[in-house]
């Protein structure tokens, strides 16, 4: 299961990766918002990534206007490790060294072609593992 939302400057990124995501088999879970009334990305971010720490959502996508506020906001959630993607070199390094659990997007910089072409290189990607581990425990030691 993979959890999706936005605020109000992602809404049409959103609906586009989710769908996606629908059509490549995943149960989807839309968080919304599913309008443009303005809203606060941190209770977005909020919402969703618990959901990714708990294990119940393999991975989570999360859109605002430039992918920054919500990627920060992300991130401050014990257990998240969330990357703004912008190309899919970065998307496809950030599951194998990383194991990002949140994927981040702007809505208002990235386009839906690119956006899907991203998020495939993710999901077709492998966490590599090793030392890379070493370096996530190292992260989430900062968390204490
Ligand atoms: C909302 O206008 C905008 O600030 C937000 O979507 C995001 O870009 C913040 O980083």
């Amino acid at each position: 299961m993979i959890g999706i939302g936005c605020d109000h400057g992602g809404v049409e990124l959103k609906n586009v990766l989710r769908d996606h995501l629908k059509d490549l088999g995943y149960e989807v879970v839309d968080h919304g918002v599913f309008d443009k009334q303005s809203v606060d990305y941190p209770d977005i971010a909020k919402d969703v990534c618990p959901h990714v720490v708990s294990g119940e959502y393999e991975f989570a996508v999360l859109v605002c206007g430039t992918g920054i506020g919500i990627s920060i906001a992300a991130n401050k959630i014990d257990g998240v490790r969330c990357a703004l993607v912008n190309n899919e070199y970065s998307a496809a390094k950030t599951k194998e060294h990383n194991n990002a659990n949140v994927l981040a997007f702007g809505g208002r910089t990235t386009g839906p072609d690119l956006a899907i072409s991203i998020i495939d290189s993710y999901i077709n990607a492998e966490f590599q593992g090793g030392r890379h581990q070493n370096r996530i425990d190292k992260i989430h030691e900062l968390e204490k």
